[in-house]
């Protein structure tokens, strides 16, 4: 009988993950935005800045939730580990939406987090998986993400889910702060519901995850590096990495590598590079990172959707990913990683489901 890992039925459900939130995010170009994360237009405008409060992988969408907030909406977004803002001094939060974002809503520092931020006044809105959470039922309100139950501990479909909701919620917001037109409304619900069709093709021809996965065997270590959004998706897909393949990757983001971690770069020690080319600023940037890497030997390997100048033929193994708008590419550039994943410790004979030591919520302190 053929066996699938939760993990890889979990990746593999993305695109019908996706296309139904994509769904519901037509509801935006109606009255009050359908009602789609529980305020109205006048208590949206309300909101003078944003705080997600989060772990983990959830900690990395809110990462990308803070650029598309600020975006779509103008707002002034932060983004705190949940178990730092706990022992942050306890500053009001007036006028404030904290966005507590969680897979299992069970997190416990997330679940004191947003216990605090409510004391502080602030708005709470749950993103959640999980009906009858607690992270739902402290919360004044909720975005259910109904991604279907999710039963590798490493989190894969949710995280897909919870860019699309934060997706979601920036072009809220930035309706209801009445700074986006119902066309540029339209047309972006219209993109992300373009977006399964071309992750399902992603999947489908997934030469980078096995080539690259069999190269790394017996590695010890990886750089990943991406600027912006991809800085998040290099996090998220560094965490992967290190959870259920037990290999040090370690994520940078693209301006920061010339400040230290470059030195690290040396014909032993391989980087992979995430380069979408929207913005196009951050692609030229990263072309340079990229020719820095060669100049000290650096094995190279490059997900992209432009092949950058200044890489010859012999520098990098080039993996190229369908265009997309610089906000929805985050999910063709993640789900290579989770498949780089998978196979990686699927190839090293691990427990791909259920890694060493660890559980699916973290519910108590150490
Ligand atoms: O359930 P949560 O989203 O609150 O969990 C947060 C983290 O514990 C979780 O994302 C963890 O990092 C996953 N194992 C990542 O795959």
């Amino acid at each position: 009988m053929h066996f699938e890992h939760h993990m890889l039925r979990e990746i593999k459900e993305q695109p019908a993950v996706l296309a139904a939130l994509a769904k519901r995010g037509q509801l935006l170009l109606e009255k009050d935005g359908g009602g789609l994360f529980g305020f109205d237009d006048p208590e949206g405008a309300s909101f003078q800045r944003i705080l997600f409060l989060s772990c983990g992988s959830s900690y990395h969408a809110s990462l990308a939730g803070k650029w598309m907030v600020e975006t779509f909406a103008g707002l002034c977004c932060q983004v705190e580990y949940a178990h730092e803002y706990r022992l942050s001094p306890p500053l009001p939060l007036e006028n404030c939406l904290v966005v507590g974002l969680s897979q299992s809503g069970e997190t416990l520092d997330t679940l004191e987090a947003m216990r605090k931020a409510k004391q502080a006044g602030a708005r709470i809105l749950s993103i959640c998986n999980v009906a009858n959470s607690t992270a739902i039922s402290l919360a004044h309100t909720a975005f259910l993400l109904e991604a279907g139950p999710e039963k590798a501990v490493a989190s894969t479909k949710v995280v897909s889910a919870q860019l699309a909701a934060v997706f979601l919620l920036a072009l809220r917001l930035g309706i209801a702060h009445g700074r986006l037109p119902q066309e540029f409304v339209q047309k972006h619900v219209q993109n992300l519901m373009d977006i399964p069709n071309q992750l399902s093709t992603v999947l489908q021809n997934d030469s980078f995850s096995k080539e690259v996965a069999l190269a790394l065997h017996e590695a010890k270590q990886l750089l990943i590096v991406g600027k912006g959004l991809a800085y998040a998706i290099a996090l998220e897909g560094a965490l992967k990495l290190k959870e259920t393949c037990y290999l040090h990757a370690e994520a940078f983001a693209g301006g920061e590598f010339r400040h230290g971690p470059m030195a690290l770069v040396e014909p032993t020690v391989p980087t992979l590079l995430l380069m979408p080319s929207l913005p196009q600023e951050s692609f030229e940037l990263m072309q340079g990172t990229a020719r820095e890497i060669r100049e000290r030997a650096g094995p190279l390997w490059v997900l992209t959707q432009k092949r950058p100048e200044t890489l010859g033929e012999a520098d990098a193994q080039l993996y190229f990913l369908p265009q997309a708008d610089a906000f929805l590419s985050t999910f063709l550039f993640l789900a290579p990683l989770q498949t780089l994943a998978y196979h990686l410790a699927h190839g090293r004979g691990l427990n791909v489901d259920s890694p060493r030591g660890l559980c699916k919520a973290v519910v108590a302190d150490p």
